[in-house]
């Protein structure tokens, strides 16, 4: 190849008074490219003007009569893919335009141009580059290579990636990455490489670009693994699992994984109230399973896993279940307490009341800051609902909400209603009392009668000695 374009260089350079100019020109596959050619405009005459390119003969050539010819390679489907704009002849610019530019186009052009007994030649470089992807729509977890192809490839040239427009910096630590010419990329799909490649090239000054766009599918919804979800202890909840549209996971499986296991997750028993999409859903990709009512025991990590294309796709969650304590004093201040079963991405906590009016729209009110909230005093403003709103690092993560009834009123309704019950029950009591002792008086006296029937001697025997004693004492005196 190398001595092809020597060669060529050489026997254009060897006609009469050439003046030779190499240019590099970089194109990227499909698009338009401009081969430059420029020569001072010493004559009001046409010149006669020839392009060729190496190896394949004359492109296109206009002779001084004014006939033109077009090589016979360069029309597709009866329309030339070359042009070279008559409007600047004048000023001495005879570029050559190809349109839909393909691999085999690059090369070295020469472009001559004749005036009288003046030759100009100016040699151009060609390079088609072009960016493809292994499969432009990969699954989560599928190699992927990306490469950057350029003809005719130039040697020494520097290659760097970019992904949306920002740098493309590689994390897997693979030799094939540290390649030095860099033009092909290999990693294992995830979201992080979807996009849109540009492979830029530099080369003696001139930069050339192509780009390519890589769809990733799988588990889209959460994107990410260990991604916390929050609710509020009592209400339900969505676990998100959602596949790319169009992907129909087989085997599908959700899981609660114990905790102990932190490195190997075993699976233990899903919640009572878990329930999974139904399998013929309108959204066959979207596999989100719910919690009709959230425990506090519920929290933990959760895994989601399906299969395509022979392709096991799994991501585990975390569920962090909210709830407030609540304490409250004799002295009529309560602290209220938002709890969580995982804190590690909470940075901070709000209080708001909400208030609703006689329309029943909504108003918050921000009260403080911090995960605990006291109330001095409970007054009859304060009734309603709490709600302990957390946030993270990227903003609001969830709330849960506790509800203070007119405490007052509600507790002096209770005491009161407490009162006339134990009126009631002393009374009672008193009632039971006096005829327990009734009972107990027609008792006594009945067991009298029936010891006296039963003992008539015995009651002479007690007269005949009170009757002696009286007697006695009556001697005495
Ligand atoms: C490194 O690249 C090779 C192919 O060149 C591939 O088989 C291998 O999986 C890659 N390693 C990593 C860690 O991506
Ligand atoms: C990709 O990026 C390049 C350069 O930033 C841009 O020219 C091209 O239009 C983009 N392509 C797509 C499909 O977004
Ligand atoms: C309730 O609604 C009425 C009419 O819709 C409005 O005039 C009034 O100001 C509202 N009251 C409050 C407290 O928002
Ligand atoms: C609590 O969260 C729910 C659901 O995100 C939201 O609709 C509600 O407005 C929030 N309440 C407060 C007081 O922030």
């Amino acid at each position: 190849m190398l001595l092809e374009y020597f060669i060529f260089g050489l026997s254009t350079f060897l006609m009469r008074g050439a003046q030779c100019e190499e240019t590099e020109v970089f194109a990227e596959v499909g698009s338009q490219a401009v081969l430059p050619c420029k020569c001072n405009p010493s004559s009001p005459f046409i010149p006669s003007i020839v392009w060729s390119k190496a190896n394949k003969g004359t492109v296109w050539r206009k002779q001084k009569s004014g006939l033109q010819y077009w090589g016979s390679s360069w029309s597709s489907k009866g329309t030339q893919r070359i042009q070279c704009p008559h409007g600047q002849f004048e000023r001495g610019d005879f570029h050559l335009q190809i349109n839909n530019v393909m691999g085999e186009d690059g090369g070295v052009y020469s472009c001559r141009v004749e005036h009288r007994d003046q030759v100009t030649v100016n040699v151009v470089i060609l390079r088609i580059i072009e960016v493809s992807v292994s499969s432009s729509v990969s699954i989560w977890g599928n190699d992927v290579s990306i490469s950057c192809n350029v003809t005719p490839w130039p040697y020494g040239a520097s290659v760097h990636w970019m992904l949306n427009n920002s740098p493309f910096v590689p994390q897997t630590e693979n030799a094939s990455n540290k390649d030095t010419t860099k033009s092909v990329v290999r990693e294992k799909a995830t979201a992080r490489l979807a996009g849109n490649w540009t492979c830029v090239m530099d080369y003696k000054g001139k930069e050339g670009r192509a780009s390519a766009a890589l769809t990733v599918k799988g588990i889209i919804h959460p994107s990410k693994d260990n991604t916390q979800v929050y609710a509020a202890l009592a209400s339900a909840i969505t676990l998100p699992c959602v596949f790319s549209p169009g992907l129909i996971p087989s085997n599908l499986a959700w899981e609660k994984l114990k905790p102990e296991f932190l490195f190997k997750p075993a699976p233990s028993r899903l919640p009572a109230s878990f329930s999974q999409s139904p399998p013929f859903s309108q959204r066959p990709f979207d596999k989100s399973a719910t919690l009709k009512e959230v425990g506090f025991e519920d929290a933990g990590r959760y895994r989601c896993s399906g299969t395509i294309e022979g392709q096991r796709l799994t991501r585990n969650m975390q569920l962090v279940v909210a709830k407030i304590d609540s304490l409250s004093k004799k002295t009529g201040s309560v602290t209220l307490t938002c709890q969580l079963t995982d804190t590690s991405k909470v940075t901070d906590y709000e209080w708001v009341h909400v208030i609703y009016d006689l329309n029943g729209t909504q108003s918050v009110r921000s009260i403080q800051k911090g995960e605990t909230l006291i109330i001095n005093k409970v007054s009859e403003e304060d009734q309603g609902e709490w709600t302990c709103r957390f946030y993270g690092k990227e903003g609001i993560l969830g709330n849960v909400t506790y509800n203070i009834q007119l405490m007052s009123g509600l507790s002096g309704q209770k005491s009161s209603g407490g009162s006339h019950n134990t009126a009631a029950v002393v009374g009672l009591g008193f009632l039971l009392l006096v005829l327990l002792l009734i009972l107990a008086q027609m008792y006594k006296n009945h067991q009298r009668r029936k010891r006296i029937f039963q003992y008539p001697a015995l009651e002479t025997i007690v007269h005949t000695v009170s009757n002696e004693r009286e007697q006695r004492n009556q001697l005495k005196k």
